[in-house]
């Protein structure tokens, strides 16, 4: 196999501690937890912008778009679950502040991320007449904030927008880095744009409303930080299982807080994806084929991309030196944190995994290069491996491929 084409090492990523403050407070000492809120800085420039991350944040958001200097207009894009949990707090919030927002309400799931969703946006921005400097506040998971960003991207040629992420993954993940965008029948997130946020505000008490499945899909992707770029936190994500699988506002503001620099610090060199920014996606690969191939219906997008990044450990046992143990490691946390860790492929769908692979849009060339770890806390990427191998760590040892089947099934715990 040519395992030998030139992998790109990190620089790693200046890993930088995040700020805390009191509620209403800049500054000052560190304070006990309770009211307090941790801000992460997005370091892009004339783009930079404040991550907040706290309990009860949302009646804040009104001041906190204020110090943004927004426009005064605004609309509140929210889906059906969401909305009726959080949207007349956050209306609420805004009109206190002075904003004059309207409230814009789509369907929950992946499907209301198209073309259609965006068009029907469009329609009622402009009923409502919003302009140029009115802005968009995004109330909901990682698909309300792809969507609502891309509309915000495009109405007039683009308006500015607030991420109020809901969900574990939209919190640790889609909010912040601004690719924002919608999916089209052909595949996922095939339209988009960067359109980097002007503020993120992470309530930690919505989590408290997310089904446990949606909570433990978040989990793949804050995992997915440990093993990428901290050693040290996926260290501590062992050890603190338990009180985040019972939400535990104190460690669920560290963890987040911690993914969320890492994430900054990585969009802070890479915005566009040019490099180092390939690392956010380890596990991805066969992550998104999984997806695909189970057309987006079966995994969550948490327990596909756990699935990939077990295999991508594997797969780094052979490729780039990352030792057994770390290999377990990785699996056995994926494990207890009550995500799938393989999947029981026929040999069609093993077929259909490949070609979805291809297909992915972060294949260049026919080639499909994937982020490899040499030990648990750093990743090389731009690695070439060939398909073979890939359908040999999908494929458990002594399990030949089945019959064919109508779709994958994921298996959990292993
Ligand atoms: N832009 C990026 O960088 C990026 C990164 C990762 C993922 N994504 C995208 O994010 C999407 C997945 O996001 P997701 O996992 O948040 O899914 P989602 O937005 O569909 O939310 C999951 C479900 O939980 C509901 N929900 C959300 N918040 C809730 C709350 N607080 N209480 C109760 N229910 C709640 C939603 O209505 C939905 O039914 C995918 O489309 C993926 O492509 C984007
Ligand atoms: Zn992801």
């Amino acid at each position: 196999m040519d395992s030998t084409s030139q992998p790109e090492r990190p620089a790693h990523p200046s890993l930088s501690g995040c700020v805390a403050r009191p509620a209403g407070a800049c500054g000052g000492r560190r304070p006990a937890y309770a009211g307090a809120v941790r801000v992460v800085h997005v370091p892009l420039g004339s783009r930079s912008y404040p991550i907040l991350i706290g309990e009860a944040l949302l009646p804040r958001l009104g001041a906190e778009c204020r110090k943004q200097r927004l426009g005064e207009r605004c609309a509140v894009i929210s889906d059906r679950h969401v909305a009726p949990r959080y949207a007349r707090r956050v209306l609420q919030s805004l009109k206190d502040a002075g904003f004059a927002p309207v409230l814009i309400v789509v369907p929950a799931g992946e499907t209301a991320k198209s073309l259609r969703t965006v068009g029907a946006c469009y329609d009622q921005l402009a009923a409502h007449r919003l302009e140029r400097k009115s802005f968009l506040v995004a109330l909901g998971g990682g698909v309300v904030g792809d969507l609502a960003g891309f509309v915000a991207a495009t109405y007039l040629r683009g308006v500015a927008f607030v991420q109020v992420p809901t969900t574990l993954l939209a919190q640790v993940d889609s909010s912040v880095g601004g690719k924002v965008g919608v999916n089209l029948r052909a595949g996922k997130n095939l339209v988009g744009a960067f359109h980097q946020p002007r503020l993120v505000l992470c309530d930690l008490g919505t989590l408290a409303s997310l089904p446990a499945r949606e909570y433990r899909a978040g989990l793949a992707e804050v995992i997915k930080y440990g093993i990428i770029a901290d050693a040290a936190l996926f260290a501590r994500l062992e050890r603190d299982l338990p009180k985040l699988l019972r939400r535990d506002p104190r460690t669920l503001a560290g963890v987040i807080a911690r993914c969320c620099q890492i994430k900054a610090d990585v969009v802070g060199q890479d915005e566009t994806e040019t490099g180092l920014r390939a690392i956010l996606n380890f596990g991805h690969t066969i992550g998104h084929a999984l997806e695909a191939i189970s057309r987006y219906g079966k995994y969550r997008h948490g327990e596909a991309i756990a699935v990939g990044q077990v295999a991508a450990a594997k797969l780094s046992t052979q490729l780039t030196g990352l030792p057994r143990h770390d290999a377990d490691r990785v699996a056995g946390l994926f494990t207890r944190a009550g995500l799938p860790t393989r999947v029981k492929l026929t040999a069609a769908q093993t077929k259909k995994l490949s070609a979805a692979m291809r297909l992915d849009k972060k294949v260049s060339g026919g080639e499909i290069k994937f982020v490899l770890a040499e030990r648990i806390g750093q990743v090389i990427w731009g690695q070439k491996v060939p398909a073979d191998w890939i359908e040999a760590v999908l494929q458990p040892a002594g399990e030949p491929s089945g019959h064919d089947a109508p779709d994958a099934t994921p298996q959990s715990p292993l």
